[in-house]
């Protein structure tokens, strides 16, 4: 469900984009990630639809602030960042491991296509940035580094399904006992270590793309570095 909440807002905010990014290239580029996020959108809604009886949970917390900021921005470079730097690293990161752990070779599939759009998105990004960040006034640059801090933050912040226990009759009581066995799970062996690859791969692919666009700075792996995000590992690189 957080998937498609997230495919959903990606088309919205791209088809924001086409009136906003500079030049006919760019336009007709994000034109074409509209039509890429409608699909994912489709596809996910039927598998929903199709095969899970229909149900969709509401939006966790951290997605709707996300997309609340993205949506609401008015200048194309915060929500670039946002969507296609920040974003869509998180969604690929995601794909990729349901794409190699779903039990549903159907899901697996859809994940895989689904893939092979968003790495052509988070391209765009990588490519419109670094000129348009390298002219930005010291106000603009402040306020586009104090956006990726709050993104990063509702990313990196795990998500917690609530309506989904609250929905298969579980009471407060019940909700909290997982919330904690979800932690010391995290902190057992064999789990940790799944979580600190994923984590890993995604902070290195995160710190690699924000020098690639010129947003590693001072500043940004400062507050990367507070986070628990190692910010040489993919510099080094
Ligand atoms: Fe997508
Ligand atoms: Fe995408």
């Amino acid at each position: 469900s957080q998937l498609l909440h997230g495919e959903e807002g990606a088309m919205l905010a791209c088809s924001q984009l086409v009136d906003m990014v500079p030049g006919n290239d760019a336009k007709f580029f994000q034109a074409t990630q509209v039509v890429d996020e409608a699909r994912h959108a489709e596809v996910l809604s039927r598998y929903l639809l199709d095969k899970c009886d229909g149900k969709i949970y509401p939006m966790t917390g951290n997605i709707k602030k996300l997309f609340d900021y993205i949506l609401g921005n008015g200048k194309w470079f915060i929500k670039t960042v946002g969507l296609q730097l920040l974003a869509e690293t998180f969604a690929v990161s995601l794909f990729r491991m349901l794409m190699e752990t779903a039990k549903d070779p159907l899901l697996r599939g859809i994940c895989k296509r689904i893939l092979a759009d968003e790495s052509r998105h988070m391209g765009f990004s990588i490519l419109s940035l670094p000129d348009e960040i390298r002219g930005l006034s010291a106000g603009d640059l402040h306020e586009l580094e104090d956006f990726t801090r709050e993104a990063l933050v509702l990313v990196m912040t795990g998500q917690f399904p609530r309506e989904a226990y609250e929905a298969m009759g579980m009471s407060a009581a019940d909700i909290e006992a997982i919330r904690q066995a979800r932690k010391e799970i995290a902190l057992g062996s064999e789990y940790a270590l799944f979580r600190k690859l994923f984590r890993r791969e995604m902070h290195q692919t995160v710190v690699s793309n924000m020098q690639k666009v010129g947003l590693l700075n001072d500043r940004t792996s400062a507050f990367m570095r507070e986070m628990g995000i190692n910010t040489t590992l993919a510099a080094a690189a």
